[in-house]
């Protein structure tokens, strides 16, 4: 049966907009975000939750820390250099999260000197050397321990980071956990605030993070330490595909709010504020890419390629994690589809898959515009140089008034950093 494009996998000003006027203005391939579904995700979470940290790792730049902080998120980093963008675009420092299961002494240090908010603890080498750098600038500094509860995810090998052989955080099994915990408690350089864990990304069996949940309940009780705050990550799936669920976020509050307090009501203990770090699901279902077809190929017998004029450089996620996009044509979203295609970028691999499996209307032809929907996480903040192809710009776009927000890369930006 050929049907038209599922219209509700993007936020309709994205819909409603003149394409062909932002590729002419903006050049192809673009990242187009609408802001105002920015914001509502943004406040739908804030809504949810005592506090919310937003992943900086699934979209960044100056903009999205600006917008992340009118909406009064907190904001996680997990390199020295998203907390530079971080600090850079001026976001308070109190605010911010600090991540990295190896984290260097200049990330450290430079978190130190800023008075982040919170670091994240990932391992015991960290605790000392932390530990060092707190005692020579005379200062304390707030953390949470992390913890990795040994719970299956149900997504991507790639992405899942709660099990055993996560290479993050502090495992609870034979009391490696635990040991951290006492540890960090009898440390005066460091001061306890909370657990945190991170089961891995694009789940969407929430009954996985009340099991995780229990798991970390389990260990509070277990080693007695007050703490005031449990982060229990990002992860929440986003629609990529039509058959993809719709996942509610006042669900997935929900279900962790009550895993926490039945957890801390079965082991008398009080139970701290949940925190949680949503990248994919704030900042992916916001953004299209969009791009100009530059040839369409029938090999008889196979199928049929479309080739754009991007690919594994602005969306490696295919590629890493054999990801699923749809896409459709903006100027003809409601055709029925009868073209089965296979959208490809222009890199020199055959694994340079934008689309494996597009329905599109067809005949298509060079020169059309094509869209994938859900793209604004991992795709910008994932982006390469390969092949010397130039990264798109962003562009965020309010009430109808599209502006770009990080321009596109130029031919001169590809030999700015040769020396000879
Ligand atoms: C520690 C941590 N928090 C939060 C996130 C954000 O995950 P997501 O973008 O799936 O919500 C990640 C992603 O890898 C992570 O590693």
């Amino acid at each position: 049966v050929s049907t038209p494009f599922d219209r509700s996998l993007v936020p309709e000003p994205l819909l409603a907009l003149d394409h062909e006027a932002i590729a002419a203005e903006f050049g192809t391939p673009v990242f187009v975000y609408d802001e105002h579904e920015l914001r509502r995700r943004c406040r739908e979470y804030a809504a949810a939750f005592d506090a919310v940290a937003y992943a900086s790792k699934a979209f960044l730049c100056t903009a999205m820390v600006r917008l992340v902080g009118d909406e009064g998120l907190l904001l996680d980093v997990a390199t020295g250099g998203e907390l530079h963008v971080a600090l850079a675009a001026g976001f308070p420092p109190a605010r911010i999260v600090m991540h990295g299961n190896n984290k260097s002494e200049e990330e450290l240090s430079r978190a130190l000197d800023a008075a982040v908010g919170r670091i994240v603890i990932d391992s015991f080498d960290e605790i000392d050397r932390l530990e060092a750098l707190a005692w020579a600038r005379g200062t304390t500094a707030d953390v949470l321990v992390r913890i990795t509860p040994g719970i299956e995810a149900h997504t991507h090998e790639y992405i899942e980071t709660g099990t055993e052989r996560s290479k993050f955080g502090f495992t609870v099994s034979e009391g490696v956990a635990e040991a951290a915990v006492e540890r960090v408690a009898r440390s005066d350089r460091l001061r306890l605030r909370g657990l945190h864990c991170h089961i891995g990304s694009q789940i969407y069996v929430l009954e996985s993070y009340a099991r995780a949940v229990d798991v970390v309940v389990a260990l509070i009780a277990e080693t007695g330490v007050g703490i005031s705050e449990l982060n229990v990550g990002g992860g929440l799936g986003a629609r990529y595909l039509e058959e993809d669920p719709v996942l509610d976020v006042s669900k997935y509050a929900a279900v962790v709010r009550d895993a926490v307090a039945d957890a801390c009501h079965e082991r008398r203990i009080r139970a701290p504020a949940v925190m949680v770090e949503p990248g994919r699901s704030i900042a992916g279902p916001a953004a299209i890419t969009l791009y100009r077809i530059g040839t369409v190929k029938e090999i008889p017998g196979v199928g049929t390629y479309v080739a754009v004029d991007g690919g594994m450089s602005d969306n490696p996620r295919p590629v890493l994690y054999e990801a699923g996009y749809e896409a459709f044509l903006p100027a003809r979203v409601g055709e029925e589809r009868d073209l089965s295609a296979t959208v490809v970028g222009k890199h020199c691999e055959q694994g340079d898959v934008v689309v494996a499996e597009a329905l599109l209307p067809g005949p298509v032809r060079p020169g059309e515009l094509l869209a994938t929907p859900c793209t604004g996480a991992y795709g910008a903040s994932m982006a390469s140089n390969y092949n010397k192809v130039p990264r798109p710009a962003v562009v965020f776009v309010r009430d109808g008034e599209a502006r770009e927000v990080v321009r596109r890369e130029t031919l001169d930006d590809l030999v700015r950093l040769d020396l000879e």
